[in-house]
C-alpha cells in the first residue's frame, strides 16, 4: 500500500516465473520437445484461467446480503487485481499465488479459550452455516469491488472456539512459508501478517470467514483457503489464507499497523470524512467500471455495526 523499501538487489514481480509454469517447461524440454515446450506455455495459462473448483453443494444465499446496490465486480478481475504481500507488491500477484497449496489445510485455535486444538480445515466446516453473501469491499487505496462470498460468520467461530471471559480480542495471522511466498523473504516486513478485532465485532453478524467466491472455491489470489472478510472496514482488515485464529486480552498489532502506525491503525473503519494522512476517502474507483462514487460511512454497514462504536465517533480513534 504504497509503502515501497525495496534493496537493490529486488526482483521484480514479472521477473518471477510461476512454479506450475517453470515445472512443466522443465518437463516439456527433459522430453526433448524444446519448441513444442514455448508453444504449450499458453496452454498452462488457459488451464489455470478456469480457476477454483465448483463449490459443491452451493449454500444457500442469505436474503438479508443478496444486494449490495451494486453490479458484482466480474471474477476475472477480482482474481487479477488483487493486494496479497506474501506474493508481492503488485496487484498482478496471481501466478504467484498459485504456487501455494491450499489442500490440506489447518487452522490453530489457541489462546484464552476453553481447549486450545488443531482443526483440519474440513472437519471445521462440517460444523459451521455456509451461505452466501454479496459484500462491498473498500479498499483503503480508495477503489471498490462487489463479492459474493462463500463463508461462514466469523460469531459461529468464536462459539464454536468457546472463549474464555477474559478474551477480549480475536488475533488472525497468515501462513509463514517464504519458500513458497517470495514476498516472505522481504526482511523488512513484519511476517507473518497479522490482524485483529476486538471480541465484540467479532461475535457482530456482518464478519465473515470466507472459503469461496463467485460459486466455487476461494481463488488462491483471494486468499485460499480462508480468509476474512469485514464489509465495514478498509480492505487490509480482511487477512488472507488464515492459519491460527488466537484469542487474547491485548490489543494485537496488524502487519500494516507495525510498518506504518501512523497511517493504518487498529480500527480503520470507513469513514469518508477522515483523510488518510496522504489522500483523501471521499470517493472510491468502483472496478471494472468507469465510475468514482461517493464513500459510505462504515462502508453503508452503520445500521449493523455502528453501536459498536457509540460515543467514540469523535476524533481519529475508531477511524485508523
Ligand atoms: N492478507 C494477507 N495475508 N496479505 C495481504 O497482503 N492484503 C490486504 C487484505 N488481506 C493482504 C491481506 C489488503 S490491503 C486488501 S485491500 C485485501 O486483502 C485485498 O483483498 P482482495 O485481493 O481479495 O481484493
Amino acid at each position: 500500500m504504497h509503502i515501497i523499501r525495496r534493496p537493490d538487489w529486488h526482483l521484480p514481480e514479472s521477473a518471477v516465473t510461476p512454479e506450475p509454469v517453470w515445472r512443466a517447461r522443465r518437463r516439456l524440454l527433459a522430453a526433448g520437445a524444446g519448441a513444442l515446450a514455448m508453444a504449450a506455455l499458453p496452454g498452462t495459462a488457459a488451464r489455470a484461467e478456469e480457476g477454483p473448483a465448483p463449490f459443491s453443494p452451493l449454500p444457500a444465499r442469505n436474503p438479508d446480503f443478496a444486494d449490495a446496490g451494486r453490479a458484482v465486480t466480474e471474477e476475472r478481475l477480482n482474481a487479477s487485481y488483487n493486494n496479497f504481500y506474501e506474493f508481492g507488491s503488485s496487484k498482478a500477484i496471481s501466478g504467484a499465488a498459485r504456487r501455494l497449496v491450499t489442500d490440506p489445510w489447518s487452522v490453530r485455535i489457541d489462546g484464552l479459550v476453553a481447549r486450545e486444538r488443531t482443526v483440519a480445515l474440513e472437519d471445521l466446516l462440517k460444523a459451521m452455516p455456509l451461505e452466501e453473501r454479496i459484500y462491498r469491499h473498500r479498499c483503503v487505496e480508495a477503489w471498490s469491488m462487489v463479492v459474493p462470498w462463500i463463508g461462514f460468520p466469523l460469531a459461529a467461530l468464536v462459539a464454536w472456539a468457546e472463549p474464555l471471559s477474559s478474551a477480549r480480542f480475536v488475533r488472525f495471522e497468515t501462513f509463514l512459508d517464504p519458500d513458497v511466498a517470495p514476498g516472505q523473504r522481504q526482511h523488512w516486513y513484519p511476517w507473518p501478517y497479522v490482524e485483529g478485532v476486538t471480541i465484540e465485532e467479532a461475535a457482530n453478524p456482518l464478519p465473515l470467514m470466507v472459503v469461496g467466491a463467485y460459486g466455487k472455491m476461494l481463488h488462491n489470489a483471494m486468499g485460499a483457503p480462508l480468509r476474512l472478510h469485514l464489509p465495514w472496514k478498509y480492505g487490509f482488515k480482511s487477512i488472507k489464507s488464515i492459519v491460527r485464529v488466537s484469542f487474547t486480552d491485548t490489543r494485537p498489532v496488524g502487519f500494516w499497523e507495525e510498518l506504518q502506525g501512523n497511517e493504518y491503525g487498529f480500527w480503520a473503519n470507513v469513514n469518508p470524512d477522515v483523510p488518510h494522512p496522504r489522500w483523501s476517502q471521499r470517493t472510491e474507483r468502483v472496478l471494472g467500471t468507469d465510475e468514482v462514487v461517493p464513500t459510505v460511512i462504515y462502508n453503508g454497514y452503520g445500521p449493523q455495526v455502528a453501536h459498536l462504536y457509540r460515543g467514540r465517533e469523535e476524533g481519529r480513534e475508531i477511524w485508523f
